[in-house]
Formats: C-alpha cells, structure tokens, sequence
C-alpha cells in the first residue's frame, strides 16, 4: 500500500494534469469568445493563473523530489470529465461554455482542499502552503464567473433573438 508521502505525490501530479487539462480548455475558450469581452478577459487572466499554478505544482514536485517525467503520462486525464459536458460546439456554447468552465473550477478546489489536507498530514507544510494559494485563486475564479452567468446568459440571449428576427426577414 502506497504511504501518505507517496499518495500526496500522486495527488499533486493528479493536480498537474487537471491544470494542463484546465490550460488547454481555457486557450481553447479564449479564441472562442472574442465576441463577449466581460468573459474573454476573465479567461485570459485564469489562463496565466493557470500556467502558473502548473509550475508551482512543478516545484512542489522537484522539492519532494519526485520525478517530474512522469508528469505527462497523467496529462489529459481529466479529458473525460470534460468530454462529458459536451455540446460545446452547439449555438449556445458560450453558455454551455461557462457552465462546464464553472464545474471545473468547482472540482479544482475540491482537489485543492484534498491536497492541503494530504500535505498538511504529511507533515508538507510549504505544499500545503502552495495548494493553499491556489485553492484561493480558484474560488476567485469560480466567484467571478457565477457573477458574471447573468449578463453572460442575457448577452447570448439578446443576440439569438436578434439572428433569428434577421433570419425572418
Ligand atoms: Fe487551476
């Protein structure tokens, strides 16, 4: 059976295929929602959140030392949960958009508080620390984006009533 030391290095590579995932989802996005720029730019600024977290996910890592080769086998497992949403592709993908975006920073801090919890037990304070960090900068994210769903959902609307009144004509 793994030991507690063993088990936070698998969750913080775990950690580290969720941010690789999230850097993907999110340049995707960026290129996707030009028209909505209240979005756009939350997105831009998650992005270079992100790549940030991955890397300090990387010093955690190296400090435990760990072999970080082993972190691109891990990458992309995060892929099925966002397969799952689906429908990204539908006319209303910014909305469809948000709300997988929305779920994702949800599971991002359940795994932070995960991984506080491991480092903190394994006696990993500076990990603890890092995750601690980044914990708080998802809820700042999943906050800003709750708050924006409004006009978001509203903006979306407006235009498709919009296009289908050009579309009558
Ligand atoms: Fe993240």
């Amino acid at each position: 059976m793994a030991d507690m030391n063993d088990r936070l290095d698998q969750w913080l590579r775990d950690a580290h295929a969720m941010e690789t995932q999230a850097e993907a989802m999110l340049s995707a996005q960026a290129k996707r929602i030009e028209s909505y720029p209240a979005l756009g730019e939350l997105v831009e600024q998650h992005l270079a959140d992100t790549r940030s977290q991955r890397e300090r996910l990387e010093v955690c890592l190296q400090r435990r030392s760990t072999s970080t080769s082993a972190l691109k086998d891990t990458a992309g497992q995060a892929t099925a949960f966002l397969q799952g949403v689906g429908g990204m592709m539908a006319s209303d993908e910014i909305v469809k958009a948000i709300m997988a975006s929305y779920a994702f920073e949800q599971m991002e801090i359940a795994a932070y508080r995960i991984l506080i919890t491991a480092a903190e037990t394994a006696g990993d304070g500076e990990t603890a620390r890092v995750c601690q960090e980044i914990r708080r900068e998802e809820e700042e994210m999943a906050a800003l984006l709750m708050e924006r769903i409004p006009e978001i959902t509203q903006t979306y609307l407006a235009r498709n009533e919009a296009s289908l009144a050009e579309a009558k004509r």
